[in-house]
């Protein structure tokens, strides 16, 4: 079932909270072949969406799901990686959030959207325990279409997890 989140936390646009962050691609970051390592990548999404969730709940969270993510086309050594981040809905404790990753290349400006994903982080009282968070209000088409699409991916995600 799904909770909706409690109106007496207030309201945020998802502009307040958006995070847009640069990382360039090192040697140390990459495989043999000089690509940037998934895992590496992993670590950038997941960070880049917890500094989303815990700018709109005011609040220490944690990732508690993650959907699939593919990875479209490489990012090379030297190349910069744009991650994006935007929350898409809220819940009573819960938020999903998107993490778009485009490559760029330095040399020619080029820009290439490689990496979806999307995240679920729950925020956490000084106990540890699971704390309300505000709503989301969406202000653009985009964002009033990602909150709708969101609540049909959060039934799925519960559907998965109590094993439906
Ligand atoms: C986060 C945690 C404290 C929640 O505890 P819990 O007993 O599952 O609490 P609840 O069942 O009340 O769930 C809290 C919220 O998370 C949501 N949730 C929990 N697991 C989920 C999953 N796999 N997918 C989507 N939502 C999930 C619940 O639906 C609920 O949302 P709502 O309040 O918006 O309705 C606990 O699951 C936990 O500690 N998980 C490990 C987190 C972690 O270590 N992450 C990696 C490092 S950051």
């Amino acid at each position: 079932m799904i909770n909706a989140c409690d109106p007496n936390m207030g309201f945020k646009p998802p502009s307040a909270s958006k995070v847009e962050m640069t990382e360039m691609v090192l040697p140390n970051d990459a495989n043999g072949l000089g690509n940037l390592l998934g895992g590496r990548l992993m670590h950038w999404i997941d960070i880049a969406g917890a500094i989303v969730a815990s700018r709109h709940s005011g609040h220490t969270v944690v990732t508690v799901a993650v959907d699939s993510l593919d990875f479209k086309e490489p990012i090379k050594v030297g190349e910069l990686v744009i991650l994006r981040g935007k929350i898409t809905w809220s819940g009573r404790t819960s938020m999903e959030v998107a993490v778009d990753v485009y490559g760029e290349n330095l040399t020619t400006g080029q820009r290439r959207l490689t990496n979806e994903a999307y995240l679920t982080f729950v925020a956490l009282d000084d106990d540890g325990h699971p704390t309300p968070v505000p709503c989301v209000s969406p202000e653009t088409p985009d964002e009033h279409k990602a909150f709708q699409d969101a609540i049909i991916r959060r039934e799925q995600r519960l559907k998965r997890r109590s094993g439906e």
